[in-house]
């Protein structure tokens, strides 16, 4: 999700880098907007570094680009901690005289702010005025814990604790009161949007197997060519659909054990021969198949058995490769009736097409029922960061687009996955043939 993170100038801003840093490990995207009075709290190299985004407090700074109304834009969720008594006041009277007022003025997602202050500054009638038009408008104003305050001073005014931020963050998107994005496309979603909760158990009695990671080619004992993903899109892949009641069996091509979820049964698997072999294995009894992993499209022609040693000529060994076996266009040629195969695809864009004219070319290449279309690049799609997705069908057509961490995505598949195997007993039963559940 893309988190804006307002922070205002009072001393309770020393607290802010530790939500920040939750944010992030929780995969969300933040762009930190401070006002001038919150960096003499604290910097803008802080900031910057925690977020790895760019940290400005003007509006005439990034004037080019128009950030105020390109970050409003493009925010899906506003937090303001801490939200100092002005911040309140200026937010409320609508004035715009830095970054953050201004980009208050153009969003339309949900914000979040949290005040700190001294206790008579909170209980002042215009400060209790400012949050009562705020909190009219829509505004979710928390109430300020109470405790010891700046100095020796106890009472009303202190910021709730970071963790205590990340509760309400996690109870406003829960409450799914986050914007809305379907009018804008085939359809969005972001983790408050999802449509069916990950509380309802909508893959009871599905079996489902997921491959995850990258698979490793051996030159010879010690050496491989590999590639860089971490698995962790399978693995929320894996942990959602437990999660929602299925059977789960995740081939993991060589995970990290420590992210290995739990309620899962792993198949650890290194070359793309034993994926293959494993997920053969698995698909004749799977209603779903997840082909989530990193293949290697090319392995050595031959392999070592022996370490391969340097000779003293400097003559470089020759390096030939062979194609492997495309492992989903094997699981689609072999599906069996009702069986969903899902793919993933990680496009970069390249002169010959975008991302998604890429992703429709390899839908229809591969057939597979579902394919996630995913953008990559230096800053997306591998590693724990931020994900966005295109869901196609097997004729390339958007089914739905999602962006947010790996278990935004994560769920966006599955809803997709429950909603195709819905259409599919609709239509069975339309036909006669069908007593409304889904083909298990
Ligand atoms: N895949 C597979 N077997 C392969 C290569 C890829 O099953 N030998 C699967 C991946 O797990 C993924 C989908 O195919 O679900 C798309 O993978 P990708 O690497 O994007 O596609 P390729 O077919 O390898 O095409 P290219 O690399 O040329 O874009």
């Amino acid at each position: 999700m893309r988190i804006l993170l307002g922070v205002s100038g009072g001393i309770a801003a020393y607290k802010v880098p530790v939500l920040l840093r939750s944010l992030r490990e929780d995969g969300h995207a933040v762009r930190v907007i401070p006002t001038r009075a919150a960096l003499q709290f604290v910097g803008a190299p802080t900031w910057e570094a925690l977020s790895a985004e760019p940290v400005t407090t003007s509006v005439f700074d990034g004037a080019d680009t128009v950030d105020h109304v390109r970050l409003g834009r493009a925010a899906e969720l506003v937090i303001v901690a801490p939200a100092t008594a002005d911040l309140l006041a200026r937010a409320a009277a609508g004035i715009a005289d830095d970054l953050l007022t201004a980009t208050l003025l153009t969003v339309t997602c949900p914000v979040l702010m949290a005040p700190a202050m001294h206790t008579e500054m909170w209980q002042h009638p215009a400060t209790r005025a400012n949050v009562a038009l705020l909190r009219e408008r829509g505004v979710h104003v928390l109430d300020p814990a109470v405790g010891r305050l700046t100095g020796a001073d106890t009472g009303p005014g202190r910021m709730p604790e970071p963790e205590d931020l990340m509760r309400a963050v996690t109870t406003l998107l829960a409450e799914g009161t986050l914007r809305d994005d379907s009018a804008d496309g085939p359809g969005q979603h972001d983790s408050a949007t999802q449509q069916n909760s990950e509380t309802e158990q909508d893959l009871t009695g599905l079996r489902v197997t997921i491959s995850a990671g990258g698979t490793r080619e051996y030159l010879d004992p010690v050496r491989f060519l590999g590639n860089r993903s971490s698995g962790r899109q399978g693995i929320a892949l894996a942990r959602a659909a437990a999660r929602r009641g299925a059977d789960v069996e995740l081939v993991a091509a060589n995970i990290d054990a420590s992210l290995l979820p739990d309620g899962v049964h792993v198949s650890a698997v290194e070359t793309t021969a034993e994926l293959a072999e494993a997920m053969h294995r698995s698909a004749p009894d799977a209603h779903v198949l997840v082909m989530a992993a990193a293949v290697a499209d090319f392995r050595p022609a031959t392999a070592n058995a022996t370490k391969t040693k340097k000779t003293d000529d400097g003559v470089v060994p020759p390096l030939e490769l062979v194609q492997n076996p495309d492992i989903l266009a094997s699981l689609v040629q072999d599906r069996r009736p009702g069986q969903v195969v899902v793919g993933f695809a990680a496009e970069t864009g390249d002169a010959h097409g975008s991302v998604l004219e890429h992703g429709r070319a390899k839908a229809l290449r591969k057939g597979a029922d579902l394919l996630a279309v995913n953008a990559v690049g230096t800053d997306q799609g591998f590693g724990d960061v931020p994900n966005a997705v295109h869901l196609l069908d097997a004729d390339g057509t958007e089914v739905v687009q999602g962006s947010g961490s790996k278990d935004d995505v994560a769920a966006v598949v599955w809803d997709a996955v429950v909603n195709l195997l819905r259409d599919r007993d609709r239509d069975r039963a339309g036909a006669g043939g069908g007593d409304g559940s889904a083909q298990r």
